[in-house]
């Protein structure tokens, strides 16, 4: 069973996060000597990442020691309102003191497959050419109403790729280009952790998490971590059904 937490509301929610943020950080930089983190898109996380560049968080966090990742990433270029990477500049990297050298963006500008191949090589280099998965200390995950993850979509290419850590591929649903990471990617994280907030998504998440496994319809089923813990921070609204 995962470990799901409710909270009362996205603020209360979002306030959970960056504490854990805080403490993962902490004890990962103590541990081995960096702190690297994936983050989700759409719109559930940016209130925690406003939350990380306030005087409550920022100052708690040695961000010269932190990496930051997407988990997916919509293929336009990063100034385009759709752009993840964007979302979180503004919201929060362009307000702390990270090196430009950690934060490393997936290049939504780029053909999609040449983008997912060039995001596969900066991820071995960071976590080691003969690593059979990527080790992320932290992924952040959001849920969206037809089950998906990261860019993870029902009944689409990227969830039957098993050998490759990102791939690019055309959803069909939205008529557009994704970058994501593959699901054994997430699942050799130390940590994932979904942020689920609004009424919107109480039917789904009670699916994904009390119903009959069946990835190709719900894919954030997929997500169940090799070593790693899984817990959902979910509001009262996103978890009233469960
Ligand atoms: C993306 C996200 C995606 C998101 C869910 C939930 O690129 O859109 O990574 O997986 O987490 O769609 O989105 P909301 O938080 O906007 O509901």
């Amino acid at each position: 069973m995962d470990k799901v937490m409710k909270f009362s509301d996205i603020y209360t929610l979002s306030r959970a996060a960056a504490e854990r943020f805080v403490t993962l950080a902490r004890e990962c930089i103590e541990e081995h000597g960096h702190f690297s983190v994936a983050f989700s898109g759409g719109s559930t996380p940016e209130s925690l990442y406003a939350l990380l560049a306030t005087d409550t968080y920022a100052p708690r966090i040695e961000w010269d020691k932190v990496h930051v990742f997407w988990g997916d990433e919509r293929c336009v270029p990063p100034k385009n309102t759709d752009s993840n990477y964007r979302m979180a500049h503004y919201a929060l990297l362009d307000l702390v003191d990270i090196p430009e050298a950690n934060i490393h963006r997936m290049r939504g500008e780029d053909p999609p497959e040449e983008a997912a191949a060039t995001y596969e090589q900066e991820l071995r280099e960071f976590f080691g050419e003969k690593a059979a998965w990527p080790r992320f200390d932290l992924i952040f995950l959001g849920l969206g109403d037809d089950g998906h993850t990261a860019s993870l979509f029902p009944n689409s290419d990227a969830l039957s790729v098993t050998k490759d850590w990102v791939t690019a591929h055309y959803v069909k649903l939205l008529r557009v280009w994704r970058l994501t990471l593959t699901a054994p990617s997430i699942n050799a994280a130390n940590n994932v952790l979904f942020l689920v907030s609004g009424s919107k998504k109480a039917s789904v998440l009670q699916k994904v998490l009390q119903a009959p496994y069946s990835p190709d319809d719900l894919p954030a089923q997929m997500i169940n971590p090799i070593h790693g813990s899984l817990v959902w921070l979910v509001d009262e609204e996103a978890g009233e059904l469960i």
